[in-house]
């Protein structure tokens, strides 16, 4: 079915249509004709928007999130690919696991999975798992985690960065040495003392940043760095980058948007990992992102079941929604939509090394797009969004800016805002 995207703002430039057909973005140009035309006035046309960190929790919490639910979650929000984190049950350590949830993704359809291999046995830390059987399986893993842990072993974590060499894949590191956060519950700071929460400290995460940049820049490797959340992080990996160390990383909207401070009422459905830092620390990730220090935006959406989250503050699981709310917040910073596309699509598909993703919008390149409406505005209900969990903190929120549309290789995922 080839469409016509009538009167679309391509990054935000003037209004004009573009002929999607065969999959492919086939004419850029003023009165086009196609099969089917979408009256596309207003809307402006992003590249298809990829997550490096989305947690599908299939196979294992299937009553938290399945790879249909989450990945609907997805199309929703305007992603055309997401990577699914490797801490399911049983664990992404082996191709055999890789290869299910690839295929899970083939068969629901709503956009592209690329599977994280893990980079140790079982998460565990202490033998590498079989990365090289994850990079040649059907699933083609490029990048390879421990989230939810760190590789915490320095020693392991070089082999690791020596390994994925071989087939140009990245080590992405959820960055917390466990020595500093044992019992962590939030920020360590003056909320967290107000509260009576033990202190996850800033410089448990700088600590393992600062070595590992160290450890690619010496056996030249490519690492990325998950979810940074402090002001110092983001100084360290400017630092990095201009010592010519090949490392990137990630923001999520949840550290763009959310202090400690929203921990006052003792609600779990703001712990998350790492935790919400200050607003000082808010500002400076901003600024890395908007300078390109930090590379793009991933969601590290991750689903609870109810009885997970809603419980005390201590035994909650961390983690919170963020696929569906992604792109109205990273909007509403003020970065110039080619900056959002570069740091929402083109950089977290370069980074995963997904070639049919995050490219330009130009005649002859594949059409995975998102068509965003940035003046529409809805409020949160997380019993409304796709995912099976509900654990949104953005709840009762008024979101401006609205998905309406999503399609990959020339098909729509969404249309007005719903499903296909
Ligand atoms: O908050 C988090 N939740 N951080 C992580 O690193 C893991 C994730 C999860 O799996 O729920
Ligand atoms: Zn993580």
């Amino acid at each position: 079915m080839s469409w016509v995207l009538q009167g679309v703002s391509i990054l935000g430039g003037p209004p004009t249509d573009v002929l999607v057909d065969g999959g492919v973005i086939a004419e850029i140009g003023a009165g086009l004709r196609g099969e089917q035309t979408l009256d596309a006035a207003g809307l402006v046309a992003l590249p298809g928007l990829v997550d490096l960190h989305t947690h599908l929790r299939e196979p294992g919490r299937e009553d938290a999130e399945t790879v249909e639910t989450g990945t609907a979650a997805a199309a929703l929000g305007g992603f055309t690919a997401v990577h699914a984190m490797a801490n399911t049950d049983p664990v992404a350590d082996t191709a055999g696991v890789v290869e299910q949830v690839f295929h899970l993704g083939r068969a629901a359809g709503h956009c592209d999975v690329a599977p994280v291999g893990a980079v140790t046995v079982g998460l565990r830390g202490t033998a590498l798992a079989e990365l090289g059987a994850m990079a040649t399986s059907a699933a083609r893993v490029r990048v390879f985690s421990d989230d939810g842990v760190c590789v915490s072993d320095a020693g392991l974590m070089r082999r690791a960065l020596e390994y994925v060499k071989a087939f140009d894949g990245v080590v992405a590191q959820h960055a917390e040495e466990p020595s500093l956060t044992v019992g962590a519950q939030l920020h360590e700071g003056v909320v967290s003392a107000q509260l009576g929460l033990a202190g996850w400290p800033a410089v448990a995460e700088e600590a393992i940043i600062a070595r590992d940049c160290l450890l690619a820049g010496h056996v030249g490797s490519r690492l990325h760095i998950c979810h940074v959340s402090t002001a110092g992080s983001v100084e360290l990996i400017r630092f990095a980058k201009a010592r010519g160390i090949d490392v990137t990383a990630e923001v999520t909207p949840h550290h763009l948007l959310l202090t400690d401070a929203s921990a006052t009422g003792y609600d779990p459905v703001f712990k998350v990992n790492p935790p919400l830092r200050t607003r000082a620390d808010v500002d400076a990730v901003r600024a890395g992102l908007a300078d390109g220090t930090i590379d793009a935006v991933a969601t590290d959406h991750a689903p609870h079941a109810t009885e997970d989250k809603e419980t005390e503050w201590a035994a909650a699981r961390p983690g919170m929604l963020g696929l569906q709310t992604a792109l109205p917040i990273v909007a509403g910073l003020g970065l110039a939509w080619s900056v959002i596309a570069e740091r929402m699509s083109s950089a977290p598909a370069r980074i995963g090394r997904l070639p049919g993703h995050g490219r330009p919008i130009a005649v002859g390149e594949p059409a995975n797009l998102c068509l965003f409406d940035p003046a529409a505005t809805w409020t949160v209900d997380g019993h409304a969004l796709a995912s099976r969990a509900h654990n949104t903190p953005y709840e009762g929120m008024t979101m401006t800016g609205a998905v309406v549309a999503t399609f990959l290789r020339g098909e729509p995922t969404v249309l007005d805002g719903k499903l296909t």
